[in-house]
C-alpha cells in the first residue's frame, strides 16, 4: 500500500506525525510525505518535523501565502503533476487547511482515493475558512476518519455512507502523549521566569479575531486586564504580529509579553505548566482537555464541542468584558478545586495505529476508482 500525505500548515505537522510512524512500523506500507508550502517561516514549519522527530517532506510545493483562492489554486497547479508521477493508493489529508482541500480536490478529480484524517468536525460557521475547507473534503474524501462520536453524526447527518466512516479517535493526542515528557524537559517556565507561578499562556490567530482594529484591540485590553492577576505569555502568530502593526496596537499591552511562535514542545511545555490557556486554537482546545489545563477559547463557536462537555474549554466572545468574566470563573473554580475533565473516547495515544489499519482495511475492500 503506498500512501502519499499531504500537509502543509502548521497544525497538520502534529497530526501527521503518528501516522506516519505507524505506516513505518507496518510492513508492506510505503510513504512519501508533500508539504505544499503553505506554512514555510523556519518557525511555522521545519522546526515542527525537528521537534517531533519526523523527517522532512520528500518534496515542498514552496506555495508561500496569497488569498485563499490564489494559494489553492497554486497548491493545485503545482500538487497535480506530483500525484500523477506519484502514483499511490491513497492520498492522506489532515485537519482543515487550504491545502487538505485542494490535495482533496486534486486527487478526487484524478481518481485517486483520499482519505481525510480528523473528519466530520463542524463549526456550522461558514464565515471560517476551515468550515468551507472541511465541508468540502468530507464531501469528495472516499475513508473519513473522525475524533469523536460528534463528528460521525455530522457526517451521517449530511449523507455521507457509514460504511467510508472508521471511528479512530484523535491523532493528535498520540503525539502530546508520546511527547509529553520531553516537552517538560524543556524547561520553558523556567527559561521565562514563571516556574512555579500562575500563568496564562495565549495564542490568537484567527481572522474573526485579529483581522479587525477594534476587535484585536478590545483582546489585547483584556489580556493586559489579566496581567494585573499573574502573567501573561502571548506567543505571536505571523498574521497576529502584522496586524498588530498594521493597527498600531504596539503598545496596547504593554504587561503582556510577546513570544515568537514556539516550537510543538515549547508549546505543549508552556500549556501544560500553565494555570489557564486563552486562545482561538483547534489544537490547544484538545490538548488542554488532555493536560487538564482550563482553557478560554476565543471563539463563537467550536467545531470540538467534546472539549467542552468533556473537557477543559469553554467558549468566550472576544471583548474585553467576556474575557474578564470567564478569567474569573476559572479562577474562581480553581479556588475551589472543582476543575475537572475527562477524556475523550479514543483519545489514548493509538490513533494512528487506527488510521493505518482503517487505510490497509479500506483499501481491500473499496473497488478500484477509475479516473
Ligand atoms: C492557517 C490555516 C488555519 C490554521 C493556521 C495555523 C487556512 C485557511 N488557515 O491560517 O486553519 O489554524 O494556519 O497557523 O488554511 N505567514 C508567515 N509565515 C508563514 C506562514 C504565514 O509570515 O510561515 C503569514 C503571511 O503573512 C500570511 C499569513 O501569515 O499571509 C497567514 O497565513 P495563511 O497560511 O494564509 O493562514 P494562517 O492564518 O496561518
Amino acid at each position: 500500500m503506498k500512501l502519499l500525505h499531504v500537509v502543509g500548515a502548521r497544525p497538520n505537522f502534529m497530526k501527521l506525525a503518528p501516522v506516519l510512524l505507524a505506516g513505518r512500523a507496518s510492513p508492506g506500507v510505503e510513504q512519501l510525505v508533500v508539504h505544499t508550502g503553505q506554512h514555510y517561516d523556519h518557525e511555522m514549519s521545519d522546526r515542527f518535523f525537528d521537534d517531533l522527530a519526523i523527517p522532512r517532506p520528500d518534496e515542498n510545493l514552496d506555495v508561500g501565502s496569497g488569498s485563499h483562492a490564489q494559494q489553492t489554486a497554486t497548491i493545485m497547479s503545482r500538487f497535480e503533476p506530483v500525484l500523477v508521477r506519484a502514483r499511490p493508493d491513497w492520498v492522506v489529508v489532515y485537519g482543515d487547511v487550504n491545502s487538505t482541500m485542494a490535495a482533496t480536490l486534486v486527487a478526487s478529480k484524478l481518481g485517486v482515493r483520499v482519505a481525510h484524517v480528523e473528519a466530520g468536525l463542524r463549526s456550522r460557521d461558514r464565515a471560517m475558512p476551515e468550515e468551507i475547507n472541511r465541508l468540502v473534503t468530507d464531501q469528495l474524501a472516499d475513508l473519513l476518519l473522525p475524533p469523536s462520536r460528534d463528528a460521525i453524526a455530522n457526517l451521517l447527518a449530511e449523507g455521507i455512507p457509514e460504511n467510508k466512516i472508521v471511528f479512530v479517535g484523535n491523532v493528535m493526542v498520540d503525539t502530546l502523549l508520546r511527547l509529553r515528557d520531553q516537552a517538560r524537559a524543556t524547561g520553558m517556565p523556567q527559561t521565562l521566569g514563571v516556574a512555579g507561578v500562575p500563568f496564562a499562556f495565549v495564542t490568537m490567530h484567527r481572522p474573526s479575531n485579529v483581522d479587525q482594529a477594534e476587535t484585536l484591540s478590545e483582546l489585547l485590553l483584556g489580556l493586559e486586564d489579566l496581567a494585573a492577576a499573574m502573567p501573561v505569555l502571548f506567543a505571536v502568530h505571523p498574521r497576529t504580529r502584522e496586524r498588530i502593526a498594521r493597527f498600531g496596537l504596539d503598545g496596547a499591552a504593554p504587561s503582556v509579553r510577546l513570544l515568537n511562535p514556539l516550537g510543538y514542545l515549547e508549546t505543549i511545555a508552556l500549556a501544560d505548566a500553565a494555570a489557564m490557556v486563552v486562545t482561538d486554537s483547534g489544537g490547544l482546545q484538545e490538548e488542554t482537555t488532555v493536560l487538564g489545563v482550563p482553557c478560554l477559547t476565543v471563539r463563537a463557536n467550536t467545531e470540538r464541542p467534546v472539549t467542552v462537555t468533556e473537557g477543559t474549554n469553554r467558549l468566550v466572545r472576544s471583548t474585553r468584558q467576556s474575557l474578564g468574566e470567564a478569567v474569573a470563573s476559572v479562577l474562581a473554580d480553581r479556588q475551589g478545586g472543582r476543575y475537572t475533565a475527562r477524556r475523550p473516547e479514543l483519545w489514548d495515544g493509538r490513533a494512528g495505529e487506527r488510521v493505518i489499519a482503517a487505510l490497509a482495511a479500506a483499501s481491500l475492500s473499496l473497488p478500484v476508482a477509475s479516473g
